[in-house]
């Protein structure tokens, strides 16, 4: 197997607003021989999620940047095609973070390369519904945003891979429901397919009395993934003792600089009475993501918990499929299809 050709993409420079396609440069590796303990894994779909953009950019964050020249980071999902290793056979489906490219050699130590099983769920679902995002989304609710039954939760972004998942969570705990999601089609999506109460749609003029209209009893939960226009008109309507989890702020990702963005810390942060409000990350919740990863598969094998994916082709064009998270041309998860097994 060594002497295999791999196809990545590196980062060229440092985007200066939205990311643009010469900021990426796709190469060709050749794959050395694979050593003892180490596995050979063929990547077949590649994730792309929000927090890459933070990565490109050399500001400091809770993570390194990715270096000019070095493979974009990524989780993806493949097979074992070659094993050195007693705890990996080859046929092995797992999920790596391999990053954005065609193989990728692990040590079987490695806490990032671990096996899924594709005949519980489909081997792309392990990226989304059941792999980061969904993670995100159990943990950020019940443990960050603090749910009782019959309150009411908002949720921004909820067509979308992590909100998707908090509503549907919301509503098996008791919650009155209302996502937010651009245009009516993700809108009629997240009432009619996840059986959100209600979905607000942000594009539209009446925006503010619309979600006014949802949360007849005020907002008690804030689930934040947006940020911008979609918080102000959140922030107007907080009950006393309301809680807001910042998973994200997408609507600054690709600010000229970031600094000077006014962040939902901004706008809670200047209201009389703010929700309890603090950034999390998935990885706080480390210790127990096999308790996230076993529900989220048993609820959506039996159909609990509904999932939409948007599966792009060919990693060659994974930095122009990058953007459509920001202009919301991906509806649900977006992957991006790397090889066939
Ligand atoms: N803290 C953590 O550990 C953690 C982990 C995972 C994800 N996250 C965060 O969670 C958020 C959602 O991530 P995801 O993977 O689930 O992405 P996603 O929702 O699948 O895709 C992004 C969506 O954001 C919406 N959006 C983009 N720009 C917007 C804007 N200016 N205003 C309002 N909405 C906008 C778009 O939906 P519409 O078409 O509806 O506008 C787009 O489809 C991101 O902020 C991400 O950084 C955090």
């Amino acid at each position: 197997m060594s002497g295999l050709s791999n196809k990545r993409i590196v980062l060229a420079s440092r985007p200066i607003g939205e990311p643009k396609t010469d900021d990426f440069r796709l190469e060709t590796s050749t794959i050395a021989p694979i050593k003892d303990d180490e596995v050979l894994i063929k990547t077949l779909y590649l994730s792309l999620d929000p927090y890459m953009r933070g990565r490109m950019s050399a500001a400091k964050s809770y993570a390194d940047p990715v270096a000019i020249g070095e493979v974009m980071v990524a989780e993806t999902a493949g097979i074992v095609v070659e094993s050195k290793s007693d705890r990996y056979a080859v046929g092995d489906y797992v999920c790596c973070r391999s990053g954005w490219q065609e193989y990728f050699v692990s040590h079987h130590k490695d806490p990032m390369t671990y096996k899924v099983d594709p005949d519980k769920v489909p081997l792309s679902a392990y990226l989304g519904v059941c792999g980061m995002p969904g993670r995100t989304a159990y943990f950020g609710l019940i443990r960050e945003g603090k749910p009782v039954a019959g309150e009411t939760l908002v949720v921004s972004a909820a067509s979308g891979a992590v909100g998707s998942v908090v509503g549907q969570i919301g509503k098996k705990l008791g919650l009155h429901v209302v996502g937010i999601a651009g245009g009516e089609k993700k809108c009629a999506y997240v009432k009619e397919e996840l059986g959100f109460d209600e979905c607000v749609d942000y594009k539209a003029t009446d925006f503010d009395s619309a979600l006014k209209t949802a949360c007849p009893k005020g907002i008690d939960i804030y689930f934040e993934s947006v940020g911008g226009a979609v918080t102000e008109a959140v922030a107007k309507q907080f009950n006393l003792g309301a809680r807001a989890p910042i998973c994200g702020f997408i609507a600054s990702y690709n600010a000229t600089d970031i600094t000077k963005e006014r962040t939902p810390f901004h706008i809670f942060g200047e209201l009389e009475n703010p929700p309890e409000h603090k950034f999390f990350l998935v990885f706080d919740h480390y210790a127990d993501f096999a308790e996230a990863n076993n529900a989220l598969t048993d609820w959506v094998a039996n159909g609990e918990i509904k999932y939409k994916e948007t599966i792009a082709d060919g990693l060659e064009l994974a930095s122009e499929y990058f953007s459509w998270l920001f202009s919301g041309k991906n509806f649900g998860k977006l992957v991006v299809k790397v090889a066939d097994e």
